[in-house]
């Protein structure tokens, strides 16, 4: 049987050549590119990488167009609901659903790790107290490596495993301590026996001086959102890992290179930029301006929480956030709440402009977010942590699968250069 090929003719030379087509398991197939420069001397170019897989991946699948999302072939829909951050985060890095011991001794480990070394926590008090908490992850989260160098020999599969560990655990604690910091509260230590995010909501939320019980609807809500943002394939911070992983970086070090790329609002930081932008909105009349506003290619506004890179149909994580965001509502704050009610007109409109339409504009996760984490108070700077720590799963997860492939170099694109030709130095008194 013929192999699936594809041939490519230079149309000035003449030269032919046919180049494999590579079938994964979903998803359109990819045309092994891999000796076009040799057999053509030219490169490739496709900025944003909209054609090019970087990687061969078997962790998440998406399809754009049907609004699918499976992690290890499980849809997002049924993870969501029977299923809990932690054991998401098993199946990201080992690939299966875990049986009971496994789980427990999983869970055991995550715990084992949730505390920070004091000396990391010296490390706050040289951040102004109004430092944004992203700048702060990006700092503490890249010096863990100064901290933990039993699990820095990224050749070794254990080291991988711990760092993965310790990445997942730790975490929460990091970013409680970037709030804490941020209001100048004491840090509030690890208690393991709430679960990880009813550890995460008392280490943001409790103080020594009282009592403070976890909000089982907050805590589930957290949950839910923390495994809808466990992992994306190879979107921005997930490349950037991979990439600063190539050269065989410190898994810490090449988080922090993820949380960095996160922060920028056309990634994580859009949750921050949707309430920033409904503030700003204001009110249901003002609707048709911001409108117009996004729709105008001479204005740099745009409608935040708004389109996907991939998801061109819907994004099947903001259907699941927006129910759960009427239920944070309808239990913890106020469904009338003129935020929502903006929110969701603000939705309304947009999807039946023929601007969103046309354009196949559809809200995404981040839409959403933002405003369940405004009712669970937390603040909107915050916003963008809370996604790091949930994406840290997806993160560890692609760099483990990253440094065991066989195939795995360093990751160095070619560009197409245009800037001045090879010209002369001119000495200071010649110049014009
Ligand atoms: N508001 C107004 N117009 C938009 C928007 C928007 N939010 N998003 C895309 N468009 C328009 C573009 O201007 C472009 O119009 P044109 O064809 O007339 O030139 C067209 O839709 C296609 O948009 P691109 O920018 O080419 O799409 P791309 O795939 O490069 O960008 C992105 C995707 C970055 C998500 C973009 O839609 C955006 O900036 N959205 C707002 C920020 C946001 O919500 N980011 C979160 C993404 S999800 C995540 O990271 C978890």
């Amino acid at each position: 049987m013929a192999k699936d090929t594809i041939t490519v003719t230079d149309n000035v030379t003449g030269k032919s050549i046919e180049l494999p087509i590579c079938h994964g398991t979903h998803g359109p197939g990819a045309v092994d590119i891999g000796v076009f420069f040799k057999e053509f001397g030219y490169v490739t170019f496709d900025p944003g990488f909209v054609s090019t897989a970087s990687c061969r991946s078997a962790i998440t699948y998406i399809d754009g167009d049907k609004g699918q999302l499976l992690y290890r072939g499980y849809p997002i829909e049924q993870l969501a609901e029977k299923s809990s951050f932690l054991e998401v985060a098993y199946l990201m890095l080992y690939g299966e659903l875990p049986q009971q011991p496994e789980l427990d001794g999983f869970l055991g480990n995550i715990v084992r790790h949730t505390m920070i070394n004091e000396s990391l926590k010296g490390f706050y008090q040289g951040f102004y107290h109004d430092a944004h908490p992203m700048a702060i992850m990006v700092g503490v989260v890249g010096s863990l490596s100064a901290f933990y160098h039993d699990s820095t020999d990224i050749r070794n599969p254990e080291h991988r495993e711990i760092a993965a560990h310790r990445l997942i655990a730790k975490m929460p604690t990091i970013a409680a301590a970037c709030y804490k910091h941020s209001i100048g509260e004491p840090f509030v230590y690890p208690q393991n026996k709430l679960g990880y995010c009813g550890n995460l909501l008392n280490m943001m939320f409790s103080v020594p001086c009282e009592e403070y019980e976890v909000d089982p609807i907050a805590q589930k809500a957290l949950d839910m959102i923390f495994i809808l943002h466990a992992d994306h394939e190879q979107n921005a911070s997930t490349s950037t890992i991979r990439l600063a992983g190539s050269s065989a970086a410190n898994p810490f070090a090449c988080v922090a290179s993820g949380i960095a790329a996160l922060w920028g609002p056309a990634h994580g930081g859009a949750n921050e930029a949707v309430l920033h932008m409904l503030d700003q909105i204001g009110d249901v009349k003002n609707i048709p301006k911001f409108l117009e506003k996004a729709k105008d290619k001479n204005d740099p506004f745009r409608l935040m929480g708004f389109g996907h890179r991939i998801y061109k149909n819907f994004d099947p994580r903001a259907t699941l956030i927006r129910k759960m965001c009427h239920e944070v509502l309808a239990k913890l704050g106020d469904e009338n709440d003129p935020l929502f009610e903006l929110a969701l007109k603000l939705e309304e409109v947009a999807l039946q402009d023929d601007y969103f339409k046309q354009r196949k504009l559809y809200p995404n996760v981040d839409f959403y977010s933002g405003i369940i984490y405004k009712v669970l108070g937390i603040p909107t700077n915050m916003f963008t942590v809370m996604f790091a720590i949930a994406r840290t799963v997806g993160w560890v997860s692609q760099w483990m699968e990253m440094i065991g492939d066989p195939d795995q170099r360093i990751a160095r694109p070619r560009q197409l250069y245009e800037g001045a030709a090879m010209r002369d130095y001119v000495d200071m008194n010649k110049r014009s």
